[in-house]
């Protein structure tokens, strides 16, 4: 089993800093296959959310799978449309009847959007009724993040956003620093973008390290105190993914990659076009 890192978040607990993204998982056989492969494979992390609508499939997984639930990581994220004091309550005890778990590991508010100060209220209720161990942000990248940092009893503990080799977040990481709030990458494979994985800087240092170039991105973020969780389905890229525990890249190695940081977005929708494409869905309970 490959040697997994923590990160002590800035409310004590411990983060495996590696883990398994669901993100267009389809719910039932498809997502417990992965995570119950994934948790098989020495995986301790699991990131989904009530808008991927597979919350059900990945408890299930868990359950069932012979790891200690105290082991198990489980992060999940509310939908702009649970966001409101009372509102936010019930919809994390909806939450937990979805994942049949008594607490979740870590939940994020998953977008800027809604009624997002008096959901973090509820948020904090809930980690004081031990429903909920820590709590962080998700997408947060405007001035509405100094808005909730100002107001937030609890400090996030974590912010997800876009992060890879090509948008490397480094202003956000700086905006962050004194709250001691972790950065979590999401897409850090580039969603799998062909240019990204065929870069020659990722094949060289791959033909050295006897690694493929996904390895060699996820073990850059790695280095770099990034928490990663890279989907996959594909048992051959799930089982490489999480290899990357034997090999360290150089000082030189790694400030080559920060290189290549030419403020690439993948995802490129502005704050007024995310709001209305997003408000337009609703995660069926
Ligand atoms: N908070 C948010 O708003 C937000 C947004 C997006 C994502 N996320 C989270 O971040 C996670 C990861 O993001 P993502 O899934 O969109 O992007 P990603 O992990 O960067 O990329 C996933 C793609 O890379 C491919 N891939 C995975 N491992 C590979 C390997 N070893 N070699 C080659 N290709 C490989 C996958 O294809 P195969 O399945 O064929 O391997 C898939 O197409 C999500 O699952 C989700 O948990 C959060």
């Amino acid at each position: 089993m490959s040697k997994q890192t923590y990160i002590t978040l800035n409310d004590g607990n411990k983060i495996p800093q590696f883990g398994l993204g669901v993100y267009m998982v389809p719910a039932g056989e498809e997502t417990e296959t992965a995570v119950r492969t994934a948790l098989d494979l020495g995986y301790r992390h699991i990131d989904t959310a009530h808008a991927y609508q597979n919350e059900r499939s990945v408890g299930k997984a868990v359950r069932e799978s012979g790891v200690p639930r105290d082991e198990a990581w489980i992060t999940s994220k509310l939908w702009p449309s649970e966001c409101g004091e009372g509102k936010t309550a019930e919809a994390i005890d909806k939450m937990l009847d979805r994942l049949g778990t008594d607490y979740i590991d870590l939940l994020l508010l998953h977008q800027q959007f809604g009624d997002y100060l008096g959901a973090r209220r509820d948020m904090e209720r809930a980690v004081a009724a031990g429903k909920v161990r820590s709590i962080g942000l998700s997408n947060f990248e405007s001035d509405r993040l100094e808005e909730v940092l100002d107001a937030a009893t609890i400090k996030p503990s974590v912010m997800q956003v876009e992060c890879h080799p090509c948008y490397q977040q480094g202003e956000l990481k700086k905006r962050l620093a004194s709250y001691g709030t972790v950065l979590e990458a999401w897409y850090p494979l580039g969603h799998g973008d062909a240019g990204l994985l065929a870069e020659r800087l990722f094949t060289k240092l791959g033909e050295k390290y006897d690694k493929s170039p996904a390895q060699v991105i996820l073990r850059w973020h790695i280095q770099e105190g990034t928490i990663v969780f890279p989907k996959t389905t594909n048992p051959a890229h799930m089982a490489d993914n999480i290899d990357i525990f034997d090999f360290e890249l150089t000082d030189d190695e790694m400030a080559r990659v920060r290189a290549l940081d030419c403020g690439r977005r993948y995802f490129t929708l502005g704050l007024e076009e995310q709001e209305a494409a997003l408000s337009a869905f609703v995660p069926a309970d």
